[in-house]
């Protein structure tokens, strides 16, 4: 589907070298955005991403480690730069770092999964607001199921980021609606992306398929479809909530 409503929308979305953020920006550049691609350590991987973006549409590349202020703040400048403002920001950037019990998990992991996933939104946020006021823009968050069920298996530490990002959330859309932004986020269950080849064997993604309703796990780009709905003028009475893209794994009353 293709959405004139955003054509020549400039969007930034963090994350964008792997995963969902790839899915997320493909399906803006299919709309006719502007689409800043971003990447940590995945340098081939943004450029992957962004040679798509610009058969579609156009875009420019972005690099940066966004725990660190400096960092995200020239990944938001320069993007706004480049694009002429920001209309939207998909911070999608993060996670689980590694797989670690509270008994045992050192000072170190839990200060790093908090910054990779929390305060890498906060920096990210803070940077764009003077642009999103400027367009009356607006914010999808990437929490996770785990901020709402607590996870498992040694991810207790990412889902209390992960927490932070559903809380800040709601926060952030309270304290923005004054301006005309809102803030939303979607919530990914199990997505069949390197997040998972990386943390989780094969027979864990099998066993959750199993328990899901829908039978199957997700992919990038159920979680890009619900992004996209959640920036459009379709969620436009919509802020401070989140869409779960979980085939029925995790419901709420
Ligand atoms: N996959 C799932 O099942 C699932 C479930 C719930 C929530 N999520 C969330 O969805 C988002 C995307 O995950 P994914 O599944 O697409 O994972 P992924 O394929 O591993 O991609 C993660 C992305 O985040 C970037 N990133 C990681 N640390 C960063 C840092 N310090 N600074 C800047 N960028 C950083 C990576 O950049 P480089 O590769 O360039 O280093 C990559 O682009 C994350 O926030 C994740 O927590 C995923």
């Amino acid at each position: 589907m293709v959405y004139e409503e955003f054509k020549g929308k400039k969007v930034l979305v963090t994350g964008s070298s792997s995963g969902i953020g790839v899915a997320a920006a493909e399906m803006f550049a299919r709309q006719g955005c502007f689409v800043g691609v971003h990447y940590f350590q995945t340098k081939a991987g943004g450029e992957k991403t962004l040679a798509r973006v610009k058969e579609l549409s156009d875009g420019c590349l972005l690099g940066g480690d966004l725990r660190d202020e400096a960092q995200a703040a020239s990944v938001v400048a320069d993007f706004a730069e480049a694009a002429g403002g920001i209309d939207i920001l998909v911070n999608n950037a993060g996670t689980l770092v590694g797989r670690m019990d509270f008994e045992t998990a050192t000072l170190d992991f839990y200060e790093d999964v908090f910054a990779t996933n929390a305060r890498s939104m906060f920096l990210v946020t803070r940077g764009a607001m003077p642009h999103l006021k400027e367009s009356r823009g607006n914010i999808v968050n990437i929490g996770s199921i785990a901020g709402h069920n607590g996870g498992g298996g040694g991810s207790g530490i990412y889902a209390g980021s992960k927490a932070a990002v559903a809380t800040m959330t709601i926060s952030m859309a309270k304290e923005f609606a004054k301006y005309g932004i809102r803030v939303n986020s979607v919530l990914p269950g199990l997505i069949e992306t390197r997040f998972h080849e990386q943390f989780s064997t094969p027979e864990r993604k099998k066993k959750v398929a199993a328990e899901t309703p829908l039978g199957r796990n997700g992919t990038a780009e159920d979680v890009a479809k619900a992004i996209l709905f959640l920036a459009s003028e379709a969620a436009a009475f919509i802020t401070g909530e989140y869409i779960a893209v979980n085939g029925g794994l995790y419901m709420r009353a």
